[in-house]
């Protein structure tokens, strides 16, 4: 198969599915959210799947929607949960785009979000905000690496950034 899919990566709450959306209305391309499809695999919550079986055996699902998304979806812009990027098969999905912003705007964007509680609420590794930094900042250099693209969406609405990034994939 000839994959063009869009991966979208990036740390909790910089806007990955908001961007994926936006990417949708103005591409004909669809879009799918990799802890969504973990969620429906499963039958419960991200939260829960945590809470009750723990980090590794979530990385495992990862790595499973990792494969069929190669095998199975393409033309597809693919949201990811911030952790999704360590998957070994990464760049088979499609073009990687990292959505970056400095930690404290996106910790202030998800705080002065209406449903501020709740998105924290449902991120286990956002539980405490100094260990939510540190996490930040040893990732930061692992997604540059494995980015094709990246983009700083500070100050910048999604459908801009969606804009930017139909554009800046069309040259390639
Ligand atoms: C995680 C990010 C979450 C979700 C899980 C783990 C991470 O997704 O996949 O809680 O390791 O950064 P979002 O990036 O959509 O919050």
């Amino acid at each position: 198969m000839k994959n063009k899919n869009i991966v979208l990566i990036g740390f909790m709450g910089v806007g990955k599915g908001s961007v994926a959306r936006a990417m949708v209305k103005r591409s004909c391309m669809v879009a799918v959210d990799t802890d969504d499809v973990i969620e429906s695999i499963e039958n419960r919550s991200i939260k829960d799947i945590f809470a009750t079986d723990g980090e590794a055996y979530f990385r495992a699902l990862e790595r499973k929607t990792a494969r069929w998304l190669k095998k199975s979806v393409d033309n597809t812009i693919i949201s990811t949960g911030g952790g999704f990027f360590k998957v070994p098969a990464l760049k088979k999905v499609g073009k990687v785009v990292l959505l970056n912003a400095p930690f404290d705007t996106i910790y202030e964007r998800i705080l002065t979000h209406p449903d501020a509680a709740k998105k924290l609420k449902k991120r286990p590794l956002f539980q405490d905000i100094d260990k939510a930094r540190a996490l930040y900042e040893e990732r930061l250099p692992q997604y540059l690496k494995v980015a094709d693209m990246v983009i700083d969406v500070s100050n910048k609405n999604v459908d801009a950034i969606a804009k930017e990034i139909l554009k800046k994939g069309k040259k390639r």
